[in-house]
């Protein structure tokens, strides 16, 4: 009996350490037309542990993402039927994606410290680049690290300063482990700002001081490669059987408002309280740093997926602080990002256009020390690929989002926000 104990024991340690496999799990896009299948879908959320909501019910029209395993599917598409929603397939096999996202995967070389925008990065890749960016470009970058996540990695970030600049920026990525996207476009960003010779880039790069924070999540996004390719929380244990926080909902605004869950077992746990988690503490003590410093004149946030340009706040469809001026500045922006490869984003609070979900770390900042600009990039794609985005689309997603950012700071200076 013990021996068998013994056994089973080694056996489970054998199998957490194992990366886990999604063969044959389907993603499902599922379009809710009215309030009766909204709830039914938020129940089925609930109370079904075994289906991956990567994109929640919301409102009336809005389409749900929803990942089964195969032992789940026939008994979802058929309670689906029953209650006649509609919904897709739009993935067989999602492990076949998450397999083809690491084929072609091109090691940074050390030798001539270049990263390639053709794969996802990693942790060690980016900030392995940080160093070197710190050592060999140290007129320009300083790499500084805004403390440690609960299993100890650092949470670093780069500062590109050309100068006398008075005006900081802020750009950040990274606070859902499963979402490999946006750090890598955020090093897309600091390369052309540190590296361009594009006279537009160039101003943009001396205007301001920047600071960019690409892995705000690095245990979380350490797990997805190691372990499970699904995570989203953080690492750090929230009760004896649980693991880890929503950090894109644990940020001190409207916390705990709408579209988080408080059971520690849900993946969009918002945590115990606001800034419950080390992340999101030294995060926002470290802008809180730049705030003293400088003026802070905008805050970026970058996650995948669902093309929308979130502007604060998410729990209200009212104008708030300079949202009109936003709204117009965001629209046109977004009208910028189409020209390349005519993708589409929507602009508007989350409550109008995403899931309303409070507790953002742009809604945070915007009230906290009100810079003109403040938004939250949901960057490619609506659901048809989702976290299992191709690396061919990799390239593409960083050329357009950088034409956008681009077109925000040269709107937001046309109509004197800036
Ligand atoms: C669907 O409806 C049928 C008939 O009412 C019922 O027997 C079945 O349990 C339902 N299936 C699901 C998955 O809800
Ligand atoms: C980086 O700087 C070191 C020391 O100055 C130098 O030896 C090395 O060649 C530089 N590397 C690159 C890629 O510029
Ligand atoms: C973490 O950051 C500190 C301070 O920047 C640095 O000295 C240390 O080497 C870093 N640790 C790792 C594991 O990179
Ligand atoms: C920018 O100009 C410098 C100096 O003329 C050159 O060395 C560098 O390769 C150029 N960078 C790019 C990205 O074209
Ligand atoms: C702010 O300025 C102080 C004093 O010059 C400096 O020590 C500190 O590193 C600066 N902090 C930031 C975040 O720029």
């Amino acid at each position: 009996m013990i021996l068998k104990l013994v056994l089973l024991s080694v056996l489970a340690v054998i199998v957490t350490a194992e990366k886990v496999r999604y063969d044959d799990w389907a993603l499902y896009r599922v379009h809710p037309e009215n309030e009766e299948d909204l709830k039914f879908l938020n129940e089925l959320m609930e109370k079904n542990e075994h289906l991956d909501f990567w994109k929640p019910p919301s409102q009336v029209g809005e389409y749900v993402s929803v990942v089964s395993p195969p032992k789940m599917k026939e008994e979802f598409e058929q309670s689906l039927k029953n209650h006649s929603i509609h919904s897709k397939v739009v993935l067989k096999n999602i492990q076949k994606a998450f397999d083809a996202q690491l084929h072609s995967r091109k090691r940074r070389n050390t030798n001539n410290n270049e990263l390639y925008w053709t794969n996802y990065q990693t942790i060690d890749e980016i900030y392995g680049w940080f160093d070197y960016l710190g050592r060999n470009h140290s007129s320009v970058v300083t790499v500084v690290t805004v403390g440690q996540s609960h299993e100890g990695r650092n949470i670093t970030g780069i500062r590109i300063s050309r100068g006398s600049g008075t005006r900081a920026f802020v750009l950040q990525a990274g606070e859902v482990g499963a979402d490999w996207l946006s750090p890598t476009v955020l090093t897309y960003f600091a390369n052309e700002l540190i590296f361009s010779n594009n006279s537009e880039i160039r101003a943009a790069s001396q205007d301001f001081v920047w600071y960019i924070f690409p892995l705000t999540n690095p245990d979380g996004f350490q797990f997805t490669q190691d372990s499970e390719r699904l995570w989203v929380k953080n690492r750090r244990p929230t009760s004896t059987t649980t693991i880890g926080v929503d950090l894109s909902k644990n940020w001190n605004s409207q916390w705990g408002v709408s579209g988080g869950s408080h059971s520690p077992s849900a993946n969009n746990y918002i945590g115990l309280g606001p800034f419950s988690e080390p992340e999101t503490r030294f995060l926002s003590g470290y802008i809180g740093k730049i705030a003293k410093n400088y003026t802070l004149v905008g805050f970026l946030s970058f996650r995948s997926f669902g093309q929308r340009l979130l502007l604060p706040f998410a729990f209200s469809t009212e104008p708030l602080f300079n949202y009109d001026e936003m709204i117009l500045i965001g629209r046109r922006a977004m009208g910028a990002l189409s020209v390349r490869y005519e993708t589409q984003y929507r602009v508007g609070t989350s409550r109008n256009v995403h899931d309303g979900a409070t507790g953002s770390g742009a809604d945070w900042v915007k009230y906290r020390y009100i810079p003109p600009v403040a938004a939250t990039y949901l960057l490619r794609d609506t659901g048809f690929w989702g976290y299992t985005l191709p690396v061919n689309q990799i390239t593409p997603t960083c050329e357009e989002t950088f034409d956008s950012f681009l077109a925000i700071i040269r709107e937001a200076k046309l109509t004197n926000v800036l």
